[in-house]
């Protein structure tokens, strides 16, 4: 098949690859000169395992290009994905510019028959918008061309993101048209063995399933970083709470490790989204107020243990951090709980020396040269004359660690650990004052 994939950021590259992969043939759109110049030479400018590989490789075979001219993905096959970024307004709900802008050109350009596959996550009703959108670009030009809009929503994790794509728990498409069930059966062919993993349902409920899911995930977290904070106050283990309702199969293991907040390009955005969309119809979502409440107060966290650790004398403190990224396998800062920390230790005037196995160069993006932070070469750099160690990401380099080298080479012996990463009585018998999550008794 053919197929044209507007957005080149994440989500749009990551379809954009697999799809070539498989043996369709690809074009991919940005408006971005840059962006595609270096795409086009095999440089991808985000951090995901395997991805540079896959853009290589079908570069090679030809059957993945990248242009600029909307007019060239427009004419490009009959599916055109709609992967564009849709970043929260400053009310919390999705900006659909990108998205509608995109539609616009669809409807400017197209001269037969086309599917919209709209693949960025986007509100409830964002179809039917984009649907009066094309429509309205198509009366402007004085033609009647026909056209169907589908939602097809993505399930991409960071760091396992191509994974994701070849093995797909399930493929949501929200259709209510044979024409498009038919052709989105054809383009997901080569990934379906079972059938029932290719779900059709309605636009609406399509759209919802996505941030429903989100919704759900955060869920699980807040839920157990709430019982973390309870776990601390009332001299139990979170780690052993956690064991003993995940053996439930009606709870499950997954997603209920507490640490530090979630963050990330989806969760934080998605439960505000989906609580706005929710008022606007007139409904109070009190569950996602809450589960967005509970993850704002577990980022704060870290600081508040360090603060009280040092009873709030935190000015001139050298504190080390180990993992800026919002979890482990990516170089993504984007809500990320170390941000919040790394704010409130300059606030109180503390410096901070920080390393992460990939976030270094997002680090210094984000945060330029400043004299209260320095960028170290490894976990050993950070932690030399640091006062004390806070743990922010889970990244597999920190597992393991020499607690007695660790109590030899920090100032003071505090180690705050956002991801409960060690054993809590060996680091106590080292001589660390170590602070985990929902483990051992509260600071406060
Ligand atoms: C998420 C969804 O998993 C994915 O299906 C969706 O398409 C996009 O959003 P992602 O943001 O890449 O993916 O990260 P994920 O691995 O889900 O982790 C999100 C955050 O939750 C991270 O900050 C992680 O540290 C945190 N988390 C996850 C926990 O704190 N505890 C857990 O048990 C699981």
């Amino acid at each position: 098949m053919k197929v044209a994939v507007f957005g080149s950021g994440y989500v749009g590259l990551v379809t954009a690859c697999c799809l070539a992969d498989v043996g369709h043939h690809v074009v991919c759109m940005d408006v971005d000169d840059e962006k595609i110049a270096r795409l086009r030479r095999g440089e991808v400018p985000i951090y995901e395992p395997g991805l540079s590989e896959l853009v290589r490789r079908n570069l090679a075979t030809g059957r993945l290009h990248f242009t600029t001219e909307a007019a060239e993905a427009v004419a490009f096959g009959t599916l055109q994905f709609i992967a564009v970024g849709t970043p929260p307004d400053e009310d919390g709900s999705a900006d659909l510019q990108y998205v509608l802008a995109v539609a616009e050109s669809i409807g400017r350009h197209m001269r037969d028959f086309k599917v919209i596959v709209d693949k960025s996550t986007v509100p409830v009703g964002t179809a039917e918008k984009v649907r009066s959108q094309v429509a309205e670009a198509l009366a402007e030009r004085d033609v009647e061309i026909p056209f169907e809009v589908c939602s097809n929503p993505e399930f991409l994790k960071e760091g396992s993101a191509i994974e994701d794509f070849n093995h797909a728990a399930r493929i949501i498409v929200g259709t209510e048209s044979e024409r498009v069930r038919s052709l989105m059966r054809e383009c997901y062919a080569p990934y379906i063995r079972r059938q029932e993993k290719l779900v059709f349902m309605s636009v609406r409920s399509a759209e919802l399933t996505k941030y429903a899911a989100n919704a759900m995930l955060a869920t699980k977290i807040s839920f157990i970083n709430e019982m973390a904070n309870l776990t601390e106050r009332l001299g139990a283990d979170v780690e052993e709470v956690r064991r003993g309702i995940g053996s439930d199969l009606r709870i499950g293991y997954h997603f209920i490790y507490p640490g530090c907040g979630y963050g990330g390009s989806c969760f934080p955005k998605d439960v505000s989204a989906l609580a706005k969309t929710a008022s606007e119809v007139g409904y109070a979502a009190e569950l996602l107020d809450a589960v967005a409440a509970v993850n704002r107060r577990q980022k704060r966290t870290l600081f508040d243990k360090l603060s009280q650790a040092f009873d709030g004398e935190l000015a001139d403190k050298t504190i080390a951090v180990w993992g800026l990224a919002f979890k482990p396998n990516t170089d993504d800062m984007r809500e990320a709980p170390s941000r919040e920390l790394l704010e409130s230790l300059w606030q109180a005037g503390a410096r901070v020396r920080v390393f992460d196995p990939k976030a270094m160069e997002e680090c210094r993006r984000l945060y330029g040269e400043r004299m209260d932070l320095r960028l170290c070469r490894d976990r050993e750099a950070a932690v030399d004359g640091a006062d004390a160690l806070v743990i922010c990401t889970e990244w597999k380099e920190f597992r393991a660690v020499d607690f007695a080298w660790l109590r030899g080479v920090l100032r003071c012996p505090v180690v705050v650990d956002g991801r409960n990463l060690y054993d809590p009585s060996l680091a106590k018998d080292a001589g660390l004052l170590y602070y985990a999550v929902g483990r051992g008794a509260s600071l406060n």
